[in-house]
């Protein structure tokens, strides 16, 4: 198994990076200026969502109605605050074993891209200092079907010339996984068995979690 993966294809948003935190209070604030209140427990449903589907999630909490340039407004709204939060980050925001992970594949010869769906990847991984550790950058920017479509991990792999089967995904949403596995690709779930049980292998988080563990983990799937 570890001399057939040459690369590893990694989601952005929980699992390189600590900014669900920063979602979760742009779309709150949202929700506010639309009068109703927004969950930590409900923003685990925007988790690997696009933007796009995820106001139509928070529409559907808040059982409010909007027209087409009321959403577009909407969606400007959120993202300009998600913005402001976001390029204040540093290299700090870089979740706990992330770093290590990716410095020890680039010792060890494996490949690595990115594959999220966020259209503003390029400012968190210019802000965190990660875009020097990735081989190849697929966001949503690129892509023009959502997770649990395979998309962005197809284009992943073919920058990385590598065939799926080479290829390992990174993900902590569900849909995340989905995708990885239409894609024809192993996968490692970041995060809880309830949302990630379909995973091939799984961790809690990145926390000294070296690639011999990983690639051990997934002999045994
Ligand atoms: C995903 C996040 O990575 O990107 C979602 O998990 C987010 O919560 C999606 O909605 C789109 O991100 P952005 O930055 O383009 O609004
Ligand atoms: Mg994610």
């Amino acid at each position: 198994m570890q001399d057939k993966i040459r690369g590893v294809l990694f989601d952005l948003d929980g699992v390189l990076v600590d900014t669900a935190k920063y979602h979760y209070q742009a779309w709150s604030q949202l929700a506010e200026s639309l009068g109703f209140s927004f969950t930590e427990k409900d923003n685990e449903r925007l988790k690997g969502v696009s933007r796009q589907a995820s106001l139509e999630i928070l529409l559907s909490i808040g059982n409010v109605s909007l027209t087409d340039k009321q959403k577009e407004n909407a969606m400007a709204e959120k993202n300009a605050n998600y913005v402001e939060m976001i390029s204040k980050m540093t290299p700090g925001g870089i979740l706990p074993g992330a770093l290590e992970l990716l410095k020890e594949l680039r010792e060890k010869g494996i490949k690595t891209a990115l594959g999220s769906a966020s259209k503003n990847a390029p400012i968190i991984l210019e802000r965190t200092g990660l875009d020097q550790y990735l081989d190849a950058v697929v966001d949503g920017n690129r892509t023009s079907q959502a997770k649990p479509d395979p998309e962005v991990f197809l284009l992943g792999a073919s920058d990385l010339n590598l065939k799926p089967g080479e290829c390992v995904v990174f993900e902590d949403a569900e849909a995340g996984v989905e995708a990885g596995k239409a894609g024809g690709m192993l996968t490692v779930g970041i995060g809880h068995e309830d949302q990630l049980g379909a995973a091939d292998a799984l961790f809690p988080n990145l926390k000294g979690v070296s690639w011999t563990m990983i690639t051990e983990a997934l002999e045994k799937s």
